[in-house]
């Protein structure tokens, strides 16, 4: 028996890919901190409480047929007046840490053109001194896809250089009011996917794009993206120069980090030809390169430059001072992978076929079989293997710097149309099982990972997906909003709360 099992564990060790149940918390290294992840827009509701002024999401949601089954997130968890109740749940899982994000219309509800809110203030303090009084490290995120209204009536936000001023002023009240008890922060939440869907496809506010991405009123979908990631980009840079130059004496002080947040999907290639395998490489260049080689090396990476030359802007000699270094770790949030199909020499549908998009297609099949079990999220399907994969990536490509996994998490396939039926998720825990694995191995081969927050804490307002797509640990009814814990969130805690040393050695291990 004990030496079937020592046997079983050598597989697996060395496999990683299908015995979850043997994942535990010591397999990683001291000081790991696990954490449980949201953002403002997607859980607090009262959009019009305490001098909170309408932004780009409120605006969105109002406009007919932009998001599912007609949803906003007026009301989303009412999270606004139930913290407390929500604190005292994320304390209940025995996690180190919480990640959240502020909203800026809250605390600047017309931007740098009108007062701070001390209200907005007020609210997020007392998520910080509750959250300190019971041990939990805030990770805060500065921007997270909400913005007040205002900067976009003025001068479209994020297409304008304008946009940066603003942004800098905002991450500066965050700062002072903040700074002193927080000591992670992520200036800006997924800039290249936010790109994509608001300047790309028209997904989210502003809706802008043109054929053959979509048929919006506005846009243009091959140079649109390219000017707001460098106002995404630059504006981050600016905020952590002021960070760092003004706010040294906290920075130095508490030892303060401060990252930015990119979404890290895996690209596989889909055959081993080399055109596919290059494909790989422009797929990982484009979405993740896009935003951290900037904040790393202070440039945009060969593969783009190459594909799109004068398209894409050069930062100014001062800009690439105060853009290389510019992050303390990376905030790494992942949750799936695809093939990689070249567009180069071989036909792809019109829009993987551009510039733009590297010339590649993302693709889930591969003869005749998919790439991993479908997710409530079409292109988001269930691949372990891939997590460690592109830690291994980021590990090589950006020198082994500090990562925290700031979200990872699934959303059931099917709607679960019955309470019992929600609350045993077990595919929820399978999912966190495997990819925790594939995420231990990658640190066992010596990936410099600090941290892994669930994406997310409780059912929410999913962008366009509205409230249909399910990833919350905890479930919301939605006429009561009650909080009712899934099986995954027993599951969580019992992971967390469990310091039993796993009986058998990593044998397979290197
Ligand atoms: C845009 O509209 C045209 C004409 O109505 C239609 O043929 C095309 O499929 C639409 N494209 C998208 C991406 O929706
Ligand atoms: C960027 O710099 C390169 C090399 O110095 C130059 O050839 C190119 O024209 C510049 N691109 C833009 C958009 O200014
Ligand atoms: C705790 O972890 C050990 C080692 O992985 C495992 O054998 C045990 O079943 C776990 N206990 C609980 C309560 O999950």
């Amino acid at each position: 028996m004990s030496l079937f099992l020592v046997m079983f564990l050598v597989v697996s060790a060395t496999q990683a890919s299908i015995h979850g149940e043997f994942i535990n918390r010591l397999d990683f290294p001291d000081g790991f901190m696990f954490g449980v992840s949201t953002s403002s827009y997607q859980i607090e509701g009262a959009y019009l409480d305490d001098s909170k002024s309408i932004n780009n999401w409120d605006v969105f949601s109002l406009s007919p047929g932009k998001i599912d089954n007609g949803d906003n997130g007026f009301i989303a968890n009412d999270h606004y007046h139930q913290y407390l109740k929500d604190i005292e749940i994320i304390q209940s899982l025995g996690v180190d840490a919480y990640r959240f994000s502020i909203s800026w219309a809250r605390i600047l509800p017309r931007g740098r053109f009108g007062e701070v809110n001390p209200m907005g203030i007020m609210f997020y303090n007392k998520i910080l001194d509750e959250l300190t009084l019971r041990g939990i490290k805030p990770f805060v995120t500065i921007h997270h896809h909400d913005f007040p209204q205002e900067l976009q009536d003025r001068y479209g936000s994020w297409l304008s250089p304008l946009m940066q001023e603003d942004y800098v002023h905002y991450a500066k009240i965050c700062f002072k009011n903040f700074g002193d008890r927080v000591k992670h922060w992520i200036t800006i939440n997924e800039p290249v996917y936010f790109t994509i869907m608001a300047y790309q496809n028209g997904g989210y506010p502003p809706a802008r794009c043109s054929p053959p991405f979509g048929n919006c009123s506005a846009g243009n979908s091959d140079i649109e993206p390219i000017i707001v990631m460098h106002n995404m980009l630059l504006a981050h840079g600016k905020a952590v120069k002021l960070y760092r130059k003004i706010y040294m004496h906290l920075q130095r002080q508490q030892g303060g980090l401060i990252g930015i947040a990119e979404v890290c999907g895996m690209f596989e290639p889909l055959t081993d030809n080399d055109y596919d395998q290059e494909a790989a490489s422009r797929g990982l260049a484009y979405s993740i390169g896009w935003a951290l080689d900037p904040v790393m090396f202070g440039d945009y990476p060969l593969e783009m430059r190459e594909i799109l030359g004068n398209q894409l802007p050069n930062f100014t000699t001062a800009e690439i001072e105060f853009m290389k270094d510019s992050i303390d770790y990376i905030a790494v949030n992942h949750y799936s992978t695809t093939y990689a199909k070249d567009c180069i020499h071989s036909s792809c549908s019109l829009t993987a076929a551009q510039p733009i998009n590297g010339f590649v297609d993302r693709v889930r099949e591969q003869n005749g079989v998919q790439i991993g079990e479908p997710t409530g999220v079409p292109s988001l399907p269930v691949v372990p293997r891939g997590f460690g994969e592109v830690i291994n990536y980021l590990k090589k490509r950006y020198n082994n710097k500090p990562m925290f996994v700031t979200e990872n998490g699934y959303s059931e396939p099917e709607t679960p149309q019955l309470l019992q039926e929600a609350l045993q998720d077990d595919t929820r825990i399978e999912f966190h099982k495997l990819y925790l694995l594939s995420l231990a191995q990658a640190i066992r081969n010596g990936a410099n990972v600090k941290g892994y927050f669930v994406w997310t804490l409780l059912d929410d307002f999913e962008w366009r997906n509205g409230y249909r797509t399910r990833f919350g640990l905890y479930y919301i009814d939605r006429q009561t909003l009650d909080r009712i814990p899934k099986q995954s969130a027993k599951w969580y805690q019992d992971f967390l709360k469990n310091k039993t040393r796993p009986l058998t050695v990593r044998i397979g291990d290197s």
